[in-house]
């Protein structure tokens, strides 16, 4: 590759990291708006000592390369090398630590709380609501402009729980709740991810965050709470058929029919969801289709075993009943 393609390809890349559903420099909380403020002002900071040292450089080394004096020396020494450092470090050491607190405050005791649990490789999220708690998987909506409590939790393994949209990381520890207050600011759809190395398939441990107005908000959760709605196409009949002839139901929830697993993510409303398999598949009959017959190859590790076995119609059919439950 010649050197000024390069050049081109790794600047459109950092550029194009800047935006987009994952991205702490487009902030959509004010946990982000505080890092990328930080980022920012570091960034600044750190290219104008840079400049300001490779230019004392050229100075030295082309305009004037005569020897100092030594009382001269030392003072370059004293001032530049001490003094300056020292100031610069305390004032951005004291500009990071008053950025902390709002970070780690809890939300008003009224806020909404969402428990989100670590699951290999996927994640396990349970709202409270009037009439219970329920549970869904890899996706997690929330109101604009309110402050929400995630109360985190991993049975086995260490994760870690980020959106880089809205705010900085929290891990996910075994034998421990840990707690992240996020307050997002602006309606749209991000990306959250695993940040902390969790095992084979820890890159495909997504899932999808979706802001919305607190009445839209209140409606998703009203169709959350639903039972599955049994279905009316043949196909998916079908489907619903060979869920329950081939057990799916001893690992998966579909409230309102005989499957209680909870071993796996709850399917109740799969088929509303933006994405399958944690965010690595679109969610369409062919992106169900691709997680039944070839589950390892998309999710190395996964628990679920495969069902390559499937004939083509057998597949299509439980694809379609996956699909119709929305
Ligand atoms: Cu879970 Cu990495």
């Amino acid at each position: 590759m010649n050197p000024r393609r390069t050049c081109i390809a790794l600047v459109s890349g950092t550029a194009t990291g800047c935006a987009g559903v994952q991205s702490s420099l487009e902030p959509a909380g004010t946990g982000a708006h505080q890092l990328a403020q930080l980022f920012w002002w570091m960034l600044s900071g750190s290219g104008a000592i840079w400049l300001l040292v490779t230019g004392l450089c050229a100075y030295a080394v082309w305009l004037n390369p005569k020897p100092y004096a030594r009382k001269t020396a030392r003072r370059l020494v004293i001032v530049g090398g001490v003094a300056v450092p020292f100031v610069v470090l305390s004032v951005l050491l004291t500009y990071g630590l008053t950025l902390l607190p709002p970070l780690l405050a809890s939300p008003p005791a009224e806020g909404l709380r969402i428990h989100v649990t670590g699951e290999q490789w996927w994640w396990r999220v349970r709202y409270a609501t009037k009439d219970g708690e329920v549970e869904l998987a890899n996706e997690v909506h929330l109101p604009v402009n309110e402050p929400v409590e995630f109360l985190l939790r991993t049975p086995d393994v260490i994760h870690s729980f980020w959106i880089p949209s809205l705010g900085g990381k929290m891990d996910m520890l075994p034998g421990r709740e840990t707690r992240l207050t996020l307050f997002p600011t602006r309606e749209g759809r991000f990306r959250g991810a695993c940040a902390e190395f969790c095992g084979a398939s820890h890159a495909w441990m997504a899932f999808d965050v979706v802001v919305e107005s607190r009445a839209a908000f209140e409606r998703w959760l009203v169709g959350q709470q639903r039972s599955a709605q049994t279905p009316v196409d043949a196909l998916a009949l079908r489907g619903a058929e060979q869920f329950t002839l081939l057990g799916c139901g001893a690992c998966h929830v579909v409230r309102g029919t005989s499957a209680r697993g909870t071993v796996g993510p709850d399917l109740t409303h799969v088929g509303s969801r933006s994405s399958l398999a944690a965010a690595t598949l679109p969610n369409t009959r062919a992106g169900f289709r691709r997680w039944l017959e070839r589950t390892h190859q998309v999710k190395p590790g996964a628990r679920m075993p495969a069902f390559a076995m499937l004939s083509p119609a057998e597949l299509d059919a439980l694809a379609a009943y996956l699909e119709s439950l929305e």
